[in-house]
């Protein structure tokens, strides 16, 4: 009987102990599940990229930080296509400064780059080679010419084997206008704001050009130096500005750069919208 009454104490001490023990209030569960840490880091020659890390940090509310070579990038274009594709030849990356952030602290990292010769700027291959960016979820960003985003996420997937790469953004410095109302719909599709945004229809099949869509092509590229191509198929979906080409078209062989071999097949996504002239907003190679 002792026993009993002692086990009955017993039990009902553990049950208080349970209900007075530290309690999540849904409060700061909801908390722990919206708001992960996130930082912005970039690099950024000429200040396009940087453009974009703001956009972004600001909507987010996130910390931000460049990624400075010791020795900068300070010569003319010519100059940085040199040095550039020396580094990338040779495997000899330039020295960053320190790095002030802990990235151990953060969960999304959003790293944005300049593209060169397809991938990322060299300043951040040196950045993914020191830090450790394992289990994180990394948002690719950047600027380019004509594109890169497609490649570039590739060989990040690839450096970056144990982090999960998320859907990326890219877009062409002659575009940045355009920019801080993508990246509003990017970053609400993204979740990582909230919002609604415009979910696009998928692309129908392709289908040979006409006439027309040739014609739409051309002038999407005219003057862009580094498209030299003939749009062979296209498919065309409606969007929030008017409407998106997704064309393929093949490079032809360029009669004053006989040293340039054509690209091959690319995909160039082109907009038109109302009575404005057609602008391609980025090429797949
Ligand atoms: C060395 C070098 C290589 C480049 N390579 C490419 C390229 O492969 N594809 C492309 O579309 N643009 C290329 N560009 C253009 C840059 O990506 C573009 O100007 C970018 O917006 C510069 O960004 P920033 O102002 O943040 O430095 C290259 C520019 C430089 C200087």
């Amino acid at each position: 009987m002792k026993n009993l009454k002692m086990t009955i104490v017993l039990a009902t001490m553990t049950l208080v102990a349970i209900s007075c023990g530290p309690k999540k209030t849904t409060e700061n569960v909801e908390e722990e599940k919206v708001a992960p840490k996130m930082l912005v880091l970039y690099y950024s020659q000429t200040g396009n990229t940087k453009a974009v890390a703001t956009e972004i940090a600001t909507k987010l509310g996130a910390d931000i930080e460049e990624i400075v070579p010791v020795q900068l990038y300070d010569g003319d274009f010519q100059a940085t296509i040199e040095r550039g594709k020396k580094e990338l030849d040779e495997g000899a990356f330039p020295e960053i400064q320190p790095i002030k952030a802990d990235v151990n602290k953060y969960d999304v990292i959003f790293i944005g780059y300049p593209v060169w010769f397809g991938t990322y700027a060299p300043p951040v291959i040196t950045f993914l080679n020191q830090v450790d960016l394992n289990g994180k979820k990394l948002v690719p960003f950047c600027t380019f010419g004509s594109g890169g985003l497609e490649s570039s996420t590739k060989d990040l997937a690839e450096a970056e084997p144990n982090a999960e790469i998320l859907l990326g953004y890219g877009v062409r410095a002659a575009r940045l206008d355009a920019m801080p109302k993508e990246i509003d719909q990017f970053l609400k599709a993204g979740g990582f704001i909230e919002g609604e945004y415009t979910k696009l229809e998928e692309f129908p099949e392709q289908h040979p050009v006409s006439e027309e869509e040739a014609a739409i092509f051309d002038t999407a590229v005219y003057g862009y130096p580094m498209i030299h191509a003939k749009a062979t198929t296209v498919a065309s979906r409606i969007i929030p500005e008017g409407t998106e080409y997704l064309f393929t078209a093949v490079d032809s062989p360029r009669e004053e750069k006989p040293d340039m071999p054509p690209a091959g097949e690319m995909q160039v996504y082109v907009t038109v919208t109302g009575d404005q002239a057609p602008v391609f907003t980025k090429v797949i190679r």
